[in-house]
């Protein structure tokens, strides 16, 4: 490719502008740059660095940048990293989720407003992986994704115990008083024994997961443990193949197709993956001007069988996927079984199908091949209803009991009982005069994007403490929020629209009779369309309370769960240094 090719020359090398290159080359040469170095076309490749303290999921991406930069450097580019706002899931209130939108603007600005030809994406904790894809896509520029890696196994009394599962399972025992408080943080803490991000097929590892599957990363990179000696190889390659991509002028949209995004959904049904996934990879695909609907989570992976036995879902965690082969056995038992669109190009220049072909599964306990998967419908089941226009339920995680009584009866009916946010769930629970049983279901609202606001993983709610007391470990639940992916609840959640915008959760009462027919893909509650208009008369919507200047913003411009919680204006901009071309000069 020619140099003057190059977006950075327009800052460092522009013959036409000898003044403003002076002006923007100097303070680069502070810290030791050369003109020699940046005045001779060398691709500068941005490492998007998502790893802080206050992210410990991705905290090592810090060291590991030294190996990218390695990489970057023996390819003949030159490495500039730099922050990107923090994301992490469990640490932020109110909501890691409230700040997607929020790390995704600003990593929009400054990969268009640097001088930057390229970029490494440190990726890892949930919300990191959607950020950055997002933004590349608005962006434009070639990029490539380094994930993190899982946590090694974590192990509680010789069993594996994985990140999130172990806190879920933990309350019951908790709340049944079969293990006390310090036993209770001991066990979470033996969940968490090493760096990396949660070690469950959560939304982390399956984000990652989807990253490789769309193409975006090299082949195996999802899975390798935080610790392991290839995670710092598999650095240096990824630094080495961003200068290759710029080369190359290989842009996410050239690898970002709908067939990668059809891949995507196919392999995470695959592995059993998170209920959050569905917004972020629809929210990547909107922001590369590829439309992706929840519909079609069902009806491109509806009936994908499950073939990575993983926990949640399954037994096995991160480690033990690694050395089952990773992202490259699921998908190579996918394209024997032609559920791949094989002929989809990735950042290693190479099709999907060329870099699984020799990927067969290691061990056929954690990656089955296709006839041989752990069970049916890996998928999502999308609903409809008088209650929202879409939600889904994880199919992966019902067990056999439920799926005998939700799947081979018509429709079952439950009686509602409900909770205004998990403040108010938390301080009824265990009323007594709420009636709650095994023909109860447990709603949550205003627990969604702008309710909440950003929405918060509190579906998955708990049966009364004398349920559990009773065995009955689970009840039926159903929210406009979202559960972590790390949780084995198999909830019907992210409805849209959320109560707070006009969705009729906001109008059910508890006593009200709720009707699930999964084979109608159907909820409904059992009330006229009258009496549902004369509800929203009386309806007295709760004031939404903004803290910060971001929640203000956020909530007039953040859509709902099933169109990818995108900002509205955002989605306007795709490919923006093609589209739009250079901004201007800043003096
Ligand atoms: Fe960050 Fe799970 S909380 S990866
Ligand atoms: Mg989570």
């Amino acid at each position: 490719m020619a140099a003057t090719s190059l977006r950075s020359r327009q800052w460092w090398d522009n013959p036409a502008n000898p003044d403003m290159t002076a002006l923007y080359l100097e303070r680069y040469l502070n810290f030791g740059l050369t003109r020699a170095e940046l005045q001779s076309d060398r691709p500068v490749i941005g490492i998007a660095q998502t790893g802080n303290d206050l992210v410990p999921c991705n905290r090592h991406h810090v060291e590991l940048a030294e190996r990218v930069r390695d990489g970057i450097r023996d390819a003949g580019g030159i490495p500039l990293e730099f922050p990107v706002h923090p994301l992490q899931e469990t640490g932020k209130r109110p909501t890691a989720a409230l700040d997607r939108n929020l790390a995704y603007l600003g990593l929009v600005e400054v990969l268009y407003g640097y001088p930057l030809d390229g970029v490494v994406l440190t990726t890892g904790c949930d919300k990191t992986t959607a950020a950055c894809l997002m933004a590349a896509a608005t962006v434009g520029i070639p990029a490539i994704v380094l994930s993190g890696g899982p946590m090694l196994n974590g192990y509680v009394d010789g069993r594996r115990a994985g990140s999130g599962l172990i806190i879920w399972q933990s309350r019951r025992l908790l709340a049944a008083g079969k293990i006390d408080y310090a036993e209770f943080m001991n066990r979470v803490a033996c969940s968490a024994p090493s760096i990396g991000h949660c070690n469950t097929m959560g939304t982390a590892l399956t984000m990652n997961s989807i990253a490789e599957a769309l193409g975006m990363s090299l082949p195996g990179c999802a899975a390798i443990p935080a610790p392991y000696r290839e995670r710092g190889q598999i650095a240096y390659d990824t630094g080495r193949r961003a200068v290759e991509l710029v080369r190359a002028d290989v842009t996410p949209a050239a690898i970002m197709t709908r067939e990668a995004f059809e891949n995507a959904m196919v392999v995470t049904a695959a592995i059993a993956g998170s209920t959050n996934c569905p917004i972020h990879l629809i929210a990547i695909a909107r922001h590369t001007g590829v439309e992706l609907t929840n519909d079609d989570w069902e009806a491109v992976a509806g009936d994908v069988p499950i073939l990575a036995n993983c926990a949640p879902a399954g037994e096995y965690l991160g480690e033990d996927f690694h050395r089952a082969g990773g992202v490259p056995a699921v998908m190579h038992a996918l394209a024997d079984a032609g559920r791949l669109h094989t002929d989809a190009m990735t950042v290693n220049g190479r099709t999907i199908g060329d870099n699984v072909r020799d990927a067969r599964s290691a061990d056929p306990d954690v990656i089955a091949e296709y006839d041989k998967s752990f069970a049916p419908r890996g998928g999502f089941l999308v609903l409809h209803g008088n209650l929202f226009r879409s939600g889904m339920m994880k199919m992966s995680v019902v067990t056999e009991e439920l799926r005998s009584r939700y799947l081979t009866a018509p429709a079952v009916t439950w009686r509602a009982v409900v909770f205004d946010g998990p403040e108010d769930y938390h301080r009824r629970i265990d009323d007594p005069a709420l009636q709650i049983d095994e023909n109860c279901v447990l709603v949550i609202r205003n627990t969604g994007p702008i309710g909440y606001p950003g929405s918060a993983e509190v579906v998955n709610m708990q049966p009364p403490t004398a349920l559990i007391l009773r065995g009955v470990e689970a009840i039926p639940t159903l929210g406009d929020g979202r559960q972590s992916g790390t949780a084995d609840a198999p909830s019907i959640l992210n409805a849209s629209p959320e109560a707070a915008v006009g969705g009729n959760l906001a109008i059910l009462r508890t006593g009200d009779r709720i009707t699930l027919d999964i084979p109608a893909h159907r909820i409904d509650v059992e009330l006229s369309d009258d009496e549902i208009a004369a509800r929203w008369r009386e309806h007295t919507p709760p004031e939404l309370d903004n803290q910060t200047p971001w929640q203000e913003l956020f909530r007039a411009h953040t859509g709902q769960m099933d169109t990818g919680s995108c900002l509205d204006f955002a989605v306007g901009y795709q490919d923006v240094v093609h589209t739009k071309g250079m901004p201007r000069d800043s003096h």
